[in-house]
């Protein structure tokens, strides 16, 4: 891959936000908000969706082909917007890939930004994580909250039928409440002091009416998108060779590897706007 820039004309290209399928779109949806000049072409791996119950080996062969896609298309920043992805990925993509395929370009995940911003959430430092399986056996969020937070209780809980939930539009319904509560009344029989709970999948927030009804009031639930989105503002602030490569004219792309209906079907009750998207494959 040629990654070098041309000197004379510096080409801008669009960030790159990718997901298993309709959760990145919750993160999507902070960045165009905070961004709105920004131009983001989105690619959901709808097709093999969930990744969450997956093994690290098929997760990071699966996160690669969607960041090689993506530099393809000509991005030069691309966010995992998937914790999974993030936590069994964006480590060695970042540092045994790039190196080699893109040197210049640059690969962000969202668990770090997500747990540098705990300490200021935190009263009791008695915290809840809800991921998916693959997030949750990672350790990842257990392994940076005790390097930024030593003194701070995780507790943790996978939800394996959450994402099948969002993806299929089943949450709403007795049955999806059913799995819903399930879940959340046992991460709070782990620890009885959880003040906040990170929805540690970026599919979560699409249940967040249906969670928050179970939820005791003095529980807070962590707004991931919006904290990953100032984060990457900051970033691009502190980064104005990045910044200077990213197109500005507030344009948002879509891709799935799915059906092209569905996708426009129900990303768009999920960004509340109708969309087009487009049919891609990744293998
Ligand atoms: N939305 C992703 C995450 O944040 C992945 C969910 C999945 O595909 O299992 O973990």
């Amino acid at each position: 891959m040629n990654d070098k820039l041309n000197d004379m004309t510096i080409v801008k290209q669009p960030i790159g936000v990718f997901d298993s399928g309709y959760g990145g779109l919750t993160i999507l949806d902070e960045l165009t908000k905070l961004m709105p000049e920004y131009d983001f072409i989105y690619l959901g791996d709808n097709a093999r969706a969930p990744y969450g119950t997956r093994s690290f080996d098929v997760i990071y062969q699966y996160t690669l082909q969607a960041v090689e896609k993506l530099f393809s298309m000509g991005c030069q920043l691309i966010i995992l917007a998937c914790n999974t992805a993030s936590a069994k990925a964006l480590r060695t993509i970042q540092q045994r890939d790039l190196p080699l395929i893109a040197p210049e370009r640059r690969v962000l995940g969202v668990i770090r930004p997500c747990v540098e911003e705990l300490g200021l959430l935190s009263r009791t430092e008695h915290i809840g994580v809800l991921g998916t399986l693959g997030t949750v056996r990672s350790e990842s969020y257990l392994m940076e909250i005790a390097k930024l937070h030593p003194n701070f209780t995780v507790s943790q809980e996978s939800c394996p039928t959450w994402v099948p939930l969002v993806e299929n539009r089943e949450y709403d319904n007795e049955g999806g409440r059913y799995f819903i509560k399930k879940h959340i009344e046992s991460l709070l029989s782990k620890d009885e002091k959880i003040d906040s709970i990170i929805l540690a999948c970026t599919h979560y927030p699409i249940l967040s009416e249906e969670i928050k009804s179970i939820l005791p009031d003095h529980i807070q639930l962590i707004p991931q998108g919006k904290i990953v989105a100032r984060s990457l503002k900051d970033y691009l602030n502190r980064h104005p060779e990045m910044d200077q490569v990213c197109s500005k004219a507030g344009e948002v792309k879509f891709y799935t590897t799915e059906f092209i209906s569905d996708f426009e079907e129900k990303a768009g009750v999920f960004l509340k706007r109708n969309l087009k998207a487009e049919h891609i494959t990744l293998d």
